[in-house]
């Protein structure tokens, strides 16, 4: 296929997935708004449908919760389909419209300047309506999710990346005694190869009963949860999309003097997240230990406006090891699985994310290297949740909302941003 006929089908899958207000990160696998999902899908609506994308994000608050936590899934509509649905999370009293009761990676506010600057004629009124839920939501994370300036996750959901090894000490930690009988759905969906094990699982639903225990009070399961892991890749988005709050604060004339102390604050933890090999890794608050590994959220670090030179030979060396990087772990590692999940395969969100940094702090070849490889992933093997970094194999659900965007809005060829 040329790039414009993956252009269409692109937008088709946009489409397909949109269920009016929001978007399905894939049909049957995950079939409810997801957070940082839909931030990515606004960013690839913007590119043929700039009010679709404003809709997507404003759809998005609307499960906002009171105390500015913006949860990781907004269930619009019953489906049996899926679990663990809104009968485990039992968050009832908690939010204006069923949710889980955690939240996910902030990426809304660095998606919503990039939409606006695309067009503020007609972002002015969306995103004046949405500023003040964008920065109680960061406010949010500075008072739950911060540890000196490290925001650190109490369950592996709420970072996204669910079975990365940067949790697999505090995971170890956790006997899951008491979880009870539950059946799966993700596995009926996907082959179980390429998901989280049973003991994984085991220990996210314990997870989700014990803070549904604690009543999901902030200040308790802040403080109780037996997992609580510092997280490059939250430090160091939370790092960047509070910079693009402050320049949209610039943009409304709104004060940014908040926002601005909080990028100092977070610059101040992210560079604590260095391990002493000098690669930015989870770090075990309850243990005050590194993971030592390398992942796809070392190399977000130019990101958050961190340079690092150990890191781009980190890069090189991924590109000589893979045809198709950033694997979600080093090849070669003993965590290293080319189809698991976050154990390895290649996820084309956090190439977009990688290589939005590499241009920020000037290293262009290696964001068009990026971007190039990226870019044959898909044209070659299609629009899936994840690929084998080694073979390219498309791996989890297919026609994937996330990956769609990410080709339209920066790996193809007729995207604006490069
Ligand atoms: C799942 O259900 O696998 C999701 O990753 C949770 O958000």
């Amino acid at each position: 296929m040329d790039h414009l006929a993956l252009d269409e089908a692109a937008r088709a899958i946009l489409r397909k997935n949109d269920r009016g207000g929001y978007t399905l990160p894939t049909f049957g696998l995950y079939p409810y708004q997801w957070n940082w999902d839909s931030a990515f899908a606004a960013w690839g609506f913007a590119q043929f449908d700039i009010d679709r994308a404003w809709l997507e994000l404003t759809t998005l608050f609307t499960g906002q919760w009171p105390n500015g936590m913006l949860p990781h899934i907004l269930f619009h509509r019953p489906d049996p389909g899926y679990f663990p649905g809104p009968d485990v999370w039992g968050t009832e009293d908690k939010g204006p419209i069923p949710s889980s009761g955690i939240s996910q990676p902030p990426v809304a506010a660095t998606f919503a300047r990039m939409i606006y600057d695309k067009n503020p004629d007609a972002g002015r009124e969306p995103l004046a309506a949405l500023f003040p839920k964008l920065v109680a939501w960061h406010r949010w994370f500075m008072r739950w999710r911060n540890a000196d300036g490290m925001i650190f996750i109490t369950h592996p959901w709420e970072g996204g990346r669910d079975n990365a090894p940067d949790w697999d000490s505090a995971m170890q930690a956790i006997d899951p005694v008491g979880v009870g009988e539950y059946t799966r759905r993700d596995t009926a969906h996907v082959d179980a190869s390429m998901r989280p094990t049973k003991e994984d699982y085991d220990r996210y639903i314990w997870l989700v009963q014990r803070a549904r225990g604690l009543g999901w009070d902030d200040a308790a399961v802040a403080q109780d949860q037996p997992f609580k892991v510092a997280d490059p890749l939250m430090t160091f988005v939370l790092l960047r999309a509070n910079r693009d709050l402050a320049a949209l604060a610039d943009a409304l004339g709104e004060d940014r003097s908040e926002l601005d102390s909080w990028t100092a604050e977070l610059t101040a933890g992210a560079a604590a997240l260095r391990n002493d090999k000098g690669v930015f890794d989870g770090y075990n608050l309850n243990l005050g230990e590194h993971t030592n590994s390398v992942s796809n959220a070392s190399f977000l670090c130019w990101l958050g406006g961190v340079d690092s030179p150990q890191m781009l030979a980190e890069l090189h060396r991924a590109f000589d090891q893979c045809a198709y990087p950033v694997p979600s772990q080093k090849v070669g590692s003993d965590w290293f699985n080319a189809k698991r999940y976050w154990r390895g395969p290649t996820w084309a969100i956090v190439n977009m994310l990688i290589g939005l940094g590499l241009i920020d702090m000037g290293h262009h070849a290696e964001a068009e290297e990026l971007r190039a490889r990226t870019a044959a992933l898909m044209t070659q093997h299609g629009f899936a949740e994840y690929y084998d970094p080694l073979t390219g194999d498309p791996a989890g659900g297919d026609s994937f909302t996330w990956t769609a965007a990410v080709w339209l809005a920066w790996a193809s060829p007729s995207a604006g941003v490069q």
